[in-house]
């Protein structure tokens, strides 16, 4: 007999930047040489504290089992954090510890909204969340945003949107690496709290910021639920560790849920994790690193014709308006993987109606290697 694939698995829609990963490697599996401006993570290792810690950890723990909230040394780390960079008092009992900001977002979208729920979210935006909340079972509502307003959400798109239970916010967000400021976001953390909508606020790539002021939604409101992780400003994807700021009254739901669904977080990665708010020197070099990437691209990019550029305030990504160029950005990243050999991300990941005309290039590599791309691309016909 023949199973079947569930409905719900099947419509899943794929991770094209990860289809783009493949395409470069097989290229370069072929003797290719690819610039990987299409990855989405730092191109270094965790800082040599976190390191040395894990090593600590391994040689003394047994590394089982830990409380399903986190460990209590790294929640009250985190919740210092909050004070010493935004000055804001916050109970530790308040941060939980996940699976990457990954699985934060299955914790707070399952303990946030009910079947069929229509959630709110900028397009062009980080792909995974409406395809994780379409997998749940819940409907992703596109909030068209525009250059006015760096491609993030407004009250007035969100008064548009109809009736919804939630609105996810990522600032700096990717694609764009724009920012909401202190205003915008008290504006849509106020509306959202009087109109019963649960504001969840994406801050993973906080600490990753060229200059000017970024806000926590937690400053703004007491029924937002905050998400980060130390994938990006700490070097750790690999760790698979984020953290949750919650509302007091979602806590026990929340901890019901990561007990069934993952146990606990991952036990060294929490024991080394508590070493990686003492590394910031080394992790601010990457910072600087990542800052002169973008210049340098924002100078060398517009003399191969890609001049149609967001200016990012943050992360490590550059979002190229290309319908000038082309108005086929799958067949645009195939072509200059190819003929250039330079990998980037089509725009149609981010943005489903617009996307066809734009890209993504991330910048969280070698300054070496940007400066090449940026050859490349002077030099490819087109
Ligand atoms: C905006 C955004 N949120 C979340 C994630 C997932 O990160 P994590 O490794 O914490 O699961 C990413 C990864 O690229 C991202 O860009």
């Amino acid at each position: 007999m023949t199973l079947r694939v569930s409905q719900r698995a099947a419509s899943v829609s794929p991770f094209i930047v990860m289809d783009v990963m493949r395409a470069a490697y097989e290229r370069e599996i072929q003797g290719q040489h690819i610039v990987h401006l299409e990855v989405g993570q730092p191109s270094t290792s965790a800082p040599k504290g976190v390191i040395e810690a894990a090593k600590a950890a391994l040689d003394r723990d047994r590394i089982g089992y830990v409380d399903a909230l986190g460990i209590p040394a790294l929640r009250e780390r985190i919740a210092g954090h909050y004070r010493d960079t935004y000055g804001l008092a916050l109970p530790p009992e308040r941060v939980v510890v996940t699976q990457g900001s990954s699985g934060a977002f299955l914790l707070s979208f399952l303990s946030s909204f009910e079947h069929g729920d229509r959630v709110a979210l900028a397009a062009p935006g980080y792909p995974a969340y409406r395809n994780i909340l379409s997998a749940l079972g819940f409907e992703p509502v596109d909030l068209l945003t525009d250059t006015d307003h760096k491609y993030q959400p407004t009250v007035d798109l969100l008064r548009r949107a109809g009736k919804v239970a939630g609105l996810i916010v990522a600032s700096p967000s990717n694609p764009t690496g724009t920012t909401v400021s202190e205003a915008e976001m008290q504006a849509l953390a106020h509306y959202c709290h009087v109109h019963g909508i649960r504001l969840i606020s994406d801050e993973i790539y906080h600490g990753i910021v060229f200059g000017g002021e970024i806000v926590t939604a937690a400053a703004c409101s007491d029924s937002a639920i905050v998400i980060n992780s130390f994938s990006k400003y700490f070097s750790m994807t690999g760790w698979r560790l984020g953290w949750m700021v919650v509302p007091p009254d979602m806590l026990r739901a929340i901890e019901c849920l990561a007990q069934n669904l993952f146990i606990s977080a991952p036990a060294l990665s929490q024991l080394a994790a508590v070493a990686a708010f003492d590394c910031k020197e080394e992790l601010d070099g990457h910072v600087r690193r990542y800052r002169e990437n973008r210049d340098l691209l924002l100078a060398e990019l517009p003399k191969a014709g890609l001049d149609r550029l967001t200016i990012p305030d943050g992360a490590f990504y550059l979002y190229a308006d290309v319908s000038h160029l082309s108005n086929d950005s799958r067949d645009f990243c195939r072509r200059m993987l190819v003929e250039a050999g330079v990998a980037a991300t089509p725009g149609l990941d981010f943005d489903r109606q617009r996307g066809h005309g734009t890209l993504r290039i991330s910048f969280a590599g070698a300054t070496a290697e940007m400066a090449e791309a940026a050859r490349r691309l002077q030099g490819w016909k087109r």
